[in-house]
């Protein structure tokens, strides 16, 4: 096993050094795909569709506009579009007035972004990018109109953040050309693209995709179907242990310390309330009635956004907030909260030292990385290293999870997963076969 608080030793010189390294050298990896040559011709992309003028559809319209790419920005009512088109403007707006873009230019980038209401519009864009609303059901209606609509090798792109792209591709006459563009949010900021590969996906539509994220001055990382696609299913794993150390015995600010000790610029909590803890309420409170229930769950921040605590949105989330100030402060109600929350699962709340949080939180997300590795999820290690650090704020310094595991050792690694699994029981900690395979023959998942 690792040596207690191994994980919080400093990073040498040497150390971090190659850990940037790895970093770098891991972003040009990820433009290169086995079984699609480099020379592969590119289908032109000279205009654009996006439909959904909400928060990512109005921030992919930036990401091409600042790119030089026209579009057409779809919603259903002119209402909609005009808020959307709005929100557009006063992003720019606020570019101008700190300094980082010229009026003149905005006033190009904004002529680039044209509205629309109907999808007709689109017949002659080499490009759609869908972004309405996460219902698989909706998603497919548009895609059955755009098969109607497009023009024959048009790409159809959908920016779900985790339905499956070959449900929506069946609806279509051309799966070929319909595959996965998932931009994180704010689009016009973040650096890191998912394409998402589907069964039938042609590989010139992928690496078009992929060159792309390259003109929007992103990194493109390729991911085949899974739910969350790489970035959200090893989130999905970090969120899970913090919340359930919360259950157990820590509190927001504990957590969140020892993850900027270990790198972090920010806690998972403080990171909850700058994004607003009712993302995705309503999807996982849907869930509920039909979920599996042979688990245990992380419903505790349910529970919060139905206190009304939104995060730094109302003031008040796992820290509560002063007025026009953006610095999470202990609050000792939703602390009460918490130790209450405890009790009524029946739980007896003890210490928990900052080395069990980092493992909690980190083991397994390189635990479900080995899981997408050995299923092909995602290409490479490097791969899974690079959407932590451009995507999700990993710390740079450690060159991504996988990289981590490696360095720490894979057989520690894996001894550290086998005793949370006793110890936790249930499914979420089942060591990956590859991890154990690659523990035992004291291999790395760099040299897969
Ligand atoms: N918000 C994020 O952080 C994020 C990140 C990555 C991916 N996504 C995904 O992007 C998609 C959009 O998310 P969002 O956060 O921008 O949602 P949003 O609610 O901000 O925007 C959705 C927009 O789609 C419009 N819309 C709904 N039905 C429509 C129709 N039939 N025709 C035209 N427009 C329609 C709505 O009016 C709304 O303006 C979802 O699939 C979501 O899962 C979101």
């Amino acid at each position: 096993m690792i040596q207690p608080d191994s994980l919080l030793a400093a990073v040498g010189k040497d150390a971090k050094a190659a850990a940037l390294a790895h970093v770098d050298a891991a972003a040009r990896a990820a433009a290169e795909i086995p079984d699609i040559p480099p020379d592969t011709p590119l289908r032109p992309i000279h205009r654009a569709g996006i439909i959904g003028a909400g928060t990512m559809g109005g921030g992919i319209a930036m990401s091409l506009a600042n790119a030089g790419i026209p579009s057409i920005l779809i919603d259903q009512s002119a209402e909609a579009l005009e808020r959307g088109l709005q929100r557009i403007r006063d992003n720019y707006a606020g570019s101008v007035k700190r300094g980082r873009l010229t009026q003149a230019v905005v006033d190009q980038r904004l002529a680039l972004i044209r509205g629309a209401t109907a999808l007709e519009s689109l017949s002659d864009v080499d490009l759609v990018i869908e972004a309405v609303f996460e219902d698989l059901a909706l998603k497919q209606e548009i895609f059955r109109q755009l098969d109607r609509i497009c023009k024959p090798g048009a790409i159809l792109a959908t920016n779900t953040s985790g339905l499956d792209v070959d449900q929506i591709a069946a609806v279509t006459t051309r799966p070929q050309d319909v595959v996965g563009a998932h931009f994180f949010s704010p689009a016009h900021v973040q650096k890191l693209l998912e394409v998402v590969r589907a069964a039938h996906t042609a590989p010139e539509v992928i690496a078009t995709l992929m060159d792309l994220g390259r003109r929007l001055g992103k990194i493109s990382v390729l991911s085949r179907i899974y739910p969350g696609f790489i970035g959200n299913a090893l989130f999905r794993n970090y969120t899970r242990e913090a919340h359930f150390l919360l259950e157990e015995g820590a509190l927001p600010h504990e957590v969140d310390a020892a993850l900027t000790r270990f790198g972090y610029a920010m806690g998972i909590f403080a990171v909850h309330d700058l994004a607003g803890n009712d993302v995705g309420y309503q999807t996982r409170k849907a869930q509920i009635a039909t979920r599996p229930n042979d688990r245990r769950y992380n419903d505790i921040i349910l529970h919060l956004c139905d206190l009304g605590r939104l995060g730094q949105k109302t003031g008040k989330g796992w820290y509560r907030y002063e007025k026009g100030d953006r610095t999470p402060h202990r609050d000792p109600e939703v602390e009460q909260f918490i130790i209450d929350y405890s009790a009524k699962l029946g739980i007896e709340r003890r210490p928990i030292s900052d080395d069990e949080i980092l493992k909690r939180c980190l083991f397994g997300m390189i635990n479900e990385g080995a899981r997408l590795l050995e299923q092909g999820i995602a290409l490479r290690a490097s791969d899974i290293d690079i959407v932590y650090i451009t995507g999700y704020g990993f710390p740079r310094q450690h060159g991504g999870p996988m990289y981590l595991a490696d360095r720490l050792g894979l057989d520690k690694v894996y001894a550290d997963i086998q005793r949370l699994h006793r110890e936790q029981g249930g499914s979420y900690w089942e060591p990956s076969p590859l991890l154990a395979r690659l523990a035992r023959e004291g291999g790395r998942f760099a040299d897969l």
